[in-house]
């Protein structure tokens, strides 16, 4: 482990309920003073004491950003963990459209990395969103790039996206917000609501805090944790205003983990979807967020002040338990398969699982608050130029053992599966014949789902990530704007990912 020392001003701008709290910091090398450093004075954010915030000024976002293992409490435990400026979750960032953002990279993992903007709307080449950088150990990169002018006000994402190493890193704790702020923050029964981020991640350590290997993970079916955090925190206290709303902004940020929400007692209201706001509210008693997903959602306290439980229910996702219990492979594959315990499933399978605790603070009058009844104009797509088919799948492959593939081959950084023709609109026809769930995302341009096995989509919405379940056909219709160059869709099971389950697109002027 590298530790440069860095000796460095900056401006630290913790958002604020009404008023943003400038500080002015000093950082310097010890991980204890960066860690101190990010303390919220945000009343406003109180269940999440630990992440800081970097907001634009003046049209512009810059921030060092650095790449390491650092020692964090998780839990009852303290964990060695990858994080980007020794935070769990990462800095959140925050931006306005016509921004210009300027990321100093420093990778101070042993391993190489590179960084996604999940869901952002910017170029996909040189140093802005390309995941096929290779950003070695010990160097550093200046990112750079315009969020544009129309850019969807929206709740997304960043990660690293080093192909092979995704998983692994992600699972690590690598992971923070990137929030666009806009029109959708201007509704007044909006601006009204508490705001909270939910940043949903799970972690898997031995007793002495560190991560697992590999070894002992089940990648199959993809790796997951039993500490299950919120912003970092097991089983935290969340407030609403009595009487008041919360919006809650949850982003999944698990590598495979599904979350079905549900907090008792309590309706959701979703606002917006991955790619920002959907039309008027939809009522919902339950959330399902796969991996990448983000949902925002407005909930509303009662008159019943007492504690209520966020939970999450059971899901199954499929299983490679019905694969027969043999080796499946060499390498990897067979540490994987080799799981153990992990295998037969996990605990959102059987039962509900509290994720938090719930608690009413200060009352507001029933009068000041309602519902918002219009939030955005989310347009219908024109027919489209192009339809596609991907068959999600796995199969066994000669000395590599298990591989996952889309129409019927795992990804190659030197091919080009998909090439499509800038401002066209294309349905794409996504089909499940596997024995697993699996997520499927886009990178560079957000699309509206059309119908889920010949079922129409009820209501309209921006999404990069689409949940195909096993035996289902997902139709999904996407605009391809503004940017030509190469970059990627693929299962957003990262484990599925990094085992092949990613195709090239290519989009040509
Ligand atoms: Cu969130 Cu290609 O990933
Ligand atoms: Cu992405
Ligand atoms: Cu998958």
């Amino acid at each position: 482990m590298v530790l440069t020392k860095l000796n460095r001003r900056q401006f630290l701008i913790l958002s604020g309920g009404s008023a943003a709290a400038v500080l002015l910091s000093q950082c310097d090398t010890s991980r204890s003073q960066e860690n101190a450093v990010s303390s919220s004075s945000n009343s406003n954010n109180s269940n999440s004491p630990s992440q800081s915030v970097y907001t634009s000024s003046n049209g512009l976002l810059e921030l060092d950003l650095e790449a390491r293992l650092s020692s964090v409490s998780l839990g009852s435990q303290t964990a060695q963990l990858l994080t980007y400026n020794g935070q769990i979750p990462a800095p959140r960032l925050e931006a306005q459209p016509g921004d210009k953002v300027r990321i100093r990279f420093t990778n101070n993992l042993d391993e190489p990395t590179n960084l996604h903007f999940h869901g952002l709307h910017i170029p996909f080449t040189g140093n802005a969103d390309n995941i096929f950088l290779n950003i070695e150990s010990g160097e550093t990169f200046t990112y750079e790039f315009d969020i544009p002018t129309n850019h969807q006000a929206g709740t997304f994402w960043y990660h690293p996206h080093r192909h092979g190493l995704v998983a692994k890193q992600l699972f690590g704790g690598l992971a923070g917000l990137f929030v666009i702020r806009g029109e959708l923050d201007e509704i007044p029964e909006i601006q009204a609501a508490q705001e909270e981020f939910l940043v949903l991640q799970d972690f898997a350590l031995d007793e002495s805090g560190n991560l697992l290997d590999e070894a002992q993970l089940a990648l199959m079916t993809g790796r997951e944790g039993d500490i299950i955090t919120i912003n970092g925190q097991t089983q935290p206290q969340l407030t609403i205003p009595q009487n008041g709303w919360v919006r809650w902004r949850i982003v999944n940020a698990s590598p495979s983990r599904f979350y079905r929400l549900s907090l008792e007692g309590h309706p959701f209201n979703v606002i917006a979807t991955d790619g920002g706001a959907v039309a008027k509210p939809i009522p919902q008693s339950e959330v399902l967020l796969t991996p990448g997903e983000r949902v925002e959602v407005l909930v509303q306290g009662t008159a019943e002040a007492k504690d209520y439980r966020l939970v999450n229910l059971p899901y199954n996702r499929g299983r490679m338990g019905m694969m027969g219990g043999g080796r499946m492979g060499g390498g990897r594959m067979g540490g994987g398969m080799m799981g153990g315990g992990r295998m037969g499933g996990n605990p959102s399978d059987e039962a509900p699982t509290t994720l938090a605790t719930v608690r009413y603070q200060d009352a507001v009058a029933t009068e000041s608050v309602s519902l918002p009844t219009q939030l955005a104009d989310v347009p219908e797509l024109p027919e489209p130029n192009q339809v596609r088919q991907f068959q999600l799948n796995h199969g066994m492959s000669p000395g590599m053992g298990m591989v996952f593939l889309i129409n019927g081959k795992p990804f190659e950084g030197d091919r080009v599966d998909t090439q499509v023709r800038l401002n066209t609109v294309e349905d794409w026809e996504i089909v499940n014949t596997g024995m697993m769930d699996h997520p499927f995302h886009v990178h560079g341009n957000a699309f509206q789902v059309i119908s889920r096995n010949n079922t129409p989509e009820r209501d309209r919405a921006w999404k990069d990530t689409v949940l195909v379940k096993t035996g289902e056909t997902v139709r999904i219709r996407m605009p391809f704007r503004d940017y030509t160059g190469k970059t990627v869709y693929h299962c957003h099971i990262l484990d599925h990912e990094d085992l092949g389950m990613m195709g090239s697109l290519l989009i040509e002027a």
